[in-house]
């Protein structure tokens, strides 16, 4: 009996056990379950706040953009305040720009190039010498367009020193006759005009910004090297330790008194009235107008100024627009441009007077 009743009490011990037990784990699914569904409730919550800032980062966004217009559009109006104030500042001396320019298929395209290089410039003075009977209204459009102070003249070059377009590029000078005019008007208008420098700058060439900073510091003659040209990636003065000129790199006609480019120099305002006769030639030999030029200034290589970070930078390229691969007949047309039969678009792609 005793037997039975200790198996009894121990039966009922373990029934117990596994009752505590099974609510035990029972209360434990039951605090699971709440904890799930706080879980659910804070996912929900964190999806809203999720969707919230997405919207509130959608709206930044698009406040950054349009805070990025404004200040596009404030910059903007500031550059021009600017320039307006470089170009009335009587500080500063002018550079007067030269640019020969004569009628084909590509003239309208350098020109727009040049003029929109030159627009960023203050205190610049372009005069454009055409090769022509009369200025055109069309180069006048692409001068006018930059609002920059102009001079727009012509210039024809004399029949038998006028290269045809099919002819070598290197077979007669050019711009002789219309640097020679730009020449005179400057020295006419001398009483008139500012302070400054005279630079030869040929419409397809391709200017950095700072060689006009660099040319605006010259006393009498400047120089600086020229990207790609005369056979050379880059030709230049080549200067001894005091920073003198003492010769040149050229390879091309290095007997040359300058053998350099025109556009690696610019000379005082004051150089060209002085020399009332310094000017071009048609009569000197190829690749001497330069120096021709130079010389009849009364310079000798010594009295370069070095200027380009003492020529260790090439701020100008002689750059050359290839000749437009057209068919004959249009060629053709284009060289009578005068009376061709150019559709409208035809006709401002070239920049002819229809
Ligand atoms: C090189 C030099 O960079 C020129 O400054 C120089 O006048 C020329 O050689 C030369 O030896 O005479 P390059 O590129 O061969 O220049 O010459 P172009 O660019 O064809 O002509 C120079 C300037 O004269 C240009 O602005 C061009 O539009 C103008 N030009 C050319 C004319 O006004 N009429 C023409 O018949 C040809
Ligand atoms: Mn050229």
């Amino acid at each position: 009996m005793d037997t039975n009743g200790t198996a009894f009490r121990i039966l009922c011990a373990i029934g117990l056990f596994f009752l505590v037990q099974f609510f035990y784990v029972f209360s434990k699914v039951e605090r699971l379950d709440e904890g799930k569904l706080t879980l659910e409730a804070e996912v929900l919550m964190l999806e809203r706040k999720r969707d919230l800032m997405r919207t509130k980062l959608n709206d930044l966004e698009r406040e950054t953009y349009r805070s990025e217009k404004k200040l596009q559009s404030v910059e903007n109006r500031l550059r021009d305040h600017l320039k307006l104030l470089g170009s009335s500042s009587d500080k500063m001396p002018m550079i007067y720009f030269v640019t020969p320019t004569h009628f084909r298929p590509s003239q309208r395209a350098d020109l727009t190039r040049l003029s929109q290089t030159l627009a960023q410039v203050p205190n610049l003075h372009w005069i454009v010498v055409e090769d022509a009977d009369s200025t055109s209204s069309s180069v006048a459009e692409v001068i006018r367009r930059v609002k920059l102070p102009y001079t727009h003249v012509n210039a024809k070059t004399p029949t038998d020193m006028k290269m045809k377009y099919e002819d070598p590029s290197w077979k007669l000078p050019r711009g002789v006759a219309q640097r020679n005019v730009a020449l005179a008007w400057i020295r006419r208008q001398f009483a008139s005009l500012k302070r400054g420098v005279v630079y030869f700058g040929d419409d397809d060439n391709t200017y950095d910004w700072r060689l006009f900073s660099e040319m605006r510091a010259i006393d009498r003659v400047g120089i600086w090297p020229v990207g790609i040209v005369g056979g050379l990636l880059a030709e230049t003065p080549i200067l001894a330790a005091n920073g003198s000129v003492v010769g040149f790199n050229a390879v091309w006609k290095p007997e040359r008194p300058f053998p350099i480019d025109m556009a690696a120099f610019a000379v005082n305002i004051s150089l060209v009235v002085e020399h009332p006769d310094a000017g071009f030639d048609y009569s000197v030999p190829r690749g001497f107008q330069e120096s021709h030029f130079l010389t009849s200034l009364g310079l000798a290589p010594k009295d370069l100024e070095p200027k380009a970070d003492h020529c260790t930078k090439v701020y100008v390229w002689h750059t050359r627009t290839e000749k437009s691969v057209l068919p004959k007949a249009v060629a053709e047309k284009v060289k009578s441009h005068a009376d061709g039969d150019f559709t409208e678009l035809e006709a401002d792609a070239l920049g002819i007077d229809l």
